[in-house]
């Protein structure tokens, strides 16, 4: 059942790159016929996304995604404060869920409310026929397959993944994406699975990460940082990090690091950066220079002919190279991989942690 693998979790980040191919070509029909049953993208005026946990953290993504590329402004909340502050919700709004099992007790109160208040309300699921699924006005199905480990991997990437095709779809009717650009971005997420893959292929880079955990696993604490959109992916690595390994770690935008967290920084307090091509790259630099004033472990994700970042870094991970909107999908890889393996030197019970279960129905 595990297919050869010590656990799930470690089943489920190899099998990304078929679950994010097979979440292409299973909403391939919709998107091609730039049509989403029973919305109208023109009419849209404001997306809200509610979502929780990893899948509150592919909606910070998709904030980016809407702006950038359809010019929709967008606003992300935590389903569990949604419903308590008694939020604007009109019309033309359209609300985004977002929830691998359907089943969150806050996300479909957020749902529910969402719908009273009059807005459409469009679900991106895993479980065929869950709660939200039967609830939604429209459903968009990720077809990562069951996930069974209580961290969430291939359900986040294939969450993203459906959020960059209704990105562009929105796009290309508003009218604010060009042809080119359209094809494009299209054709490079035609290219993620296999990139994807190449990576997790490459032993070398596997044991890379292993060493790192090999090195960090001591850690009490760990910062995440990344800046734009790979800023929630710096969130999801620590989210990964605590919720398997239970070492206290904290995501932070790196430009916000000096107004607080920098003063966590010293030898013992490692920090991951995000740190591919990007056009934050100098900023990034420039934020791990402060950590090295400061003594910190840099760990650092970049593309392949890194030279600057790498030089500073006293680990770095390469993963392959792609469009900067695309590369949350292919840089939090690495993060699950390093929050399992150090779980694992920790001899923790990775699948099941302590206190969490794998879909929390009650409020
Ligand atoms: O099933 P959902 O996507 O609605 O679940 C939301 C969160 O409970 C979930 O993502 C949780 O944060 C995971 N354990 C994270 O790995």
């Amino acid at each position: 059942e595990k297919g050869g693998y010590k656990h799930f979790m470690l089943k489920e980040i190899n099998e990304q790159p078929r679950a994010i191919a097979d979440t292409i070509s299973g909403n391939l029909q919709w998107f091609e016929s730039g049509k989403v049953e029973g919305i109208e993208p023109e009419e849209v005026e404001r997306i809200t996304v509610v979502a929780c946990g990893t899948s509150y953290h592919a909606g910070l993504i998709g904030k980016f995604l809407f702006e950038n590329l359809a010019k929709i402004p967008t606003e992300v909340d935590y389903a569990s404060e949604f419903r308590y502050r008694d939020p604007i919700v009109k019309n033309r709004d359209l609300v985004i869920s977002i929830t691998q099992s359907g089943e969150t007790a806050d996300t479909l109160a957020a749902m529910r409310l969402a719908k009273e208040r009059g807005a459409k309300v469009l679900t991106i699921c895993n479980v065929i026929g869950s709660t939200a699924t039967r609830e939604a006005d429209t459903v968009i199905y990720t077809y990562a397959g069951p996930e069974i480990s209580v961290a969430s991997t291939k359900a986040f990437t294939t969450q993203l993944t459906v959020l960059l095709l209704l990105a562009l779809c929105f796009g290309r009717r508003r009218g604010k994406l060009g042809q080119r650009e359209f094809d494009s971005l299209f054709k490079e997420l035609m290219s993620i699975p296999s990139k994807a893959e190449a990576f997790l292929n490459r032993e070398k880079e596997e044991e890379r990460v292993k060493e790192i955990a090999l090195k960090l696993y001591r850690a009490k604490n760990a910062l995440y940082l990344g800046r734009h959109v790979n800023y929630p992916i710096a969130l999801e690595g620590a989210l990964k990090l605590k919720e398997i390994s239970y070492i206290h770690a904290e995501g932070y935008p790196a430009g916000e690091m000096k107004h607080g967290p920098i003063a966590l920084i010293d030898e013992t307090v490692p920090a991951v950066f995000l740190a591919t091509k990007s056009p934050v790259y100098e900023k990034v630099l420039s934020n791990i220079e402060e950590v090295k004033a400061r003594k910190g472990r840099v760990v650092a994700v970049v593309n392949p002919g890194d030279s600057a970042v790498s030089k500073l870094a006293d680990f770095k991970i390469e993963v392959p190279e792609t469009h900067p909107l695309l590369s949350p999908v292919l840089n939090v890889i690495p993060l699950q991989l390093l929050a399992y393996y150090i779980a694992d030197f920790l001899g923790y019970d990775v699948d099941q942690p302590r206190n969490l279960a794998k879909s929390v129905t009650v409020e």
